[in-house]
């Protein structure tokens, strides 16, 4: 492979960059990323090849929870390098044909691109050559309502990804937005949020004589509490 053509396949947008834009044809029509999803959280996600098992689990997972995601003002945009009527059957026999751990009859009404060229795979270095030169690997993009990617998470073509780990990925990015705080290990609505570290918020020693709510474990690490009612208010739609 020529040193540009590489390039090219390894090319990555990265966290706080502006998400690469593109425009797509797409099974819900022709989109302009990300500008017309300008005001709303994005995820963009790929996955390796249509008619597959793996693909299959996910896209009805993903879009039975679509509205959990919708909820949190975040739609969801998926991308494979197959063609549009390839893309058109599969969700066809995925609503028709397909009944999978109590999911059927499941309609996938969130844009799918078809990326023949592989152009915005590329882009968005979702073509991984030791891992595959002609499939996208499992990748996930989640941008914000300014067009800001914010966390991406990349999974093997063999890896069914969690659903449940993206929506909390999404609703601790919403928290940190609306609180200005930062998230600790495996935290859930409900659970103590990290407060912003000493010389934002005062001095080491002033943080740990606090009266307030504030628990610090040490002078670099101090936990507040964060009901999961004020949670869900401040980000829920
Ligand atoms: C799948 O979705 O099942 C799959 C796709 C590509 C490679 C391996 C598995």
């Amino acid at each position: 492979m020529e040193e540009k053509e590489i390039q090219e396949v390894v090319s990555l947008p990265r966290i706080g960059d502006p998400a690469p834009s593109f425009k797509a044809v797409t099974t819900q029509g022709d989109i302009n990323f990300p500008s017309d999803y300008k005001g709303k959280w994005t995820i963009l996600f790929s996955h390796p090849a249509d008619f597959t098992p793996v693909c299959t689990s996910e896209f009805m997972t993903f879009a039975s929870m679509e509205e959990k995601f919708e909820e949190l003002n975040c739609k969801l945009v998926g991308l494979s390098v197959d063609g549009l009527y390839s893309h058109i059957a599969w969700l066809r026999t995925i609503k028709e044909k397909i009944e999978y751990k109590g999911m059927k009859d499941v309609e996938v009404t969130f844009p799918l691109i078809e990326d023949i060229t592989m152009e915005v795979a590329k882009k968005y270095g979702m073509i991984q050559p030791g891992e595959a030169t002609t499939k996208a690997v499992r990748a996930v993009f989640f941008i914000d309502p300014k067009g800001i990617v914010r966390t991406i998470i990349y999974y093997p073509l063999s890896l069914g990804r969690n659903f449940d780990e993206l929506h909390r990925v999404l609703v601790a990015l919403q928290t940190a937005d609306e609180f200005g705080v930062a998230t600790p290990a495996d935290w859930r609505p409900g659970d103590d949020v990290i407060v912003p570290t000493a010389g934002s918020c005062g001095t080491a020693k002033e943080r740990m004589e606090s009266k307030d709510e504030m628990h610090c474990y040490d002078w670099f690490f101090c936990t507040k509490k964060l009901d999961e009612e004020k949670v869900w208010k401040a980000i829920k739609k």
